[in-house]
């Protein structure tokens, strides 16, 4: 009985440890509200909102960042390899990892690896994944 319950453990313990590392579903629309601030990316304005640096318009204007129009299109052949959906995350969690257009590191906010929440950068990607050229 021990046996069977001890295997039964192990394999339940497989199991989430196969889920954790699975892409979680993005909501665009979600996204888009995070992004603009219309829902708070963190408690306390510990974060600051992602449109306050980035615009996405078709006439590239941006306070502070990178435009992100057409970013979708871009994030495809920013690493070589690397899916879009990827690069996106990478460039919110690990923003210094590649640096755009010769922007210098550090002016992107780091500290959104620990501000957001895994759902909360799905829905970003899936935003992201939405601004087409
Ligand atoms: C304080 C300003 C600032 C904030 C806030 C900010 N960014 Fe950035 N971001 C930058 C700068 C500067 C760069 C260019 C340097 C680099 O590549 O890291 C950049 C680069 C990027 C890129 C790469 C663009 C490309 O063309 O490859 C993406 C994607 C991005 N940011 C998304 C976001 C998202 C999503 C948020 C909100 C969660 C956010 N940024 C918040 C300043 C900012």
């Amino acid at each position: 009985m021990r046996t069977v319950r001890c295997a039964v453990a192990l394999l339940l313990g497989m199991l989430l440890a196969g889920c954790a590392g699975a892409a979680l579903a993005g909501d665009p629309d979600r996204g888009e509200k995070l992004f603009t601030g219309r829902i708070a990316l963190s408690a306390r304005g510990a974060a600051p909102t992602c449109a306050s640096c980035h615009g996405i318009g078709p006439d590239g204007k941006s306070p502070l960042g990178p435009s992100l129009y057409g970013v979708a299109g871009r994030a495809a052949f920013r690493v070589t390899g690397m899916a879009p959906a990827d690069y996106l995350r990478q460039s919110i969690l690990d923003p210094d990892a590649v640096l755009v257009d010769n922007y210098q590191e550090g002016i992107m906010f780091r500290g959104y690896r620990e501000t957001l929440t895994d759902q909360q950068v799905a829905d970003l990607v899936a935003y992201l994944l939405t601004l087409q050229p």
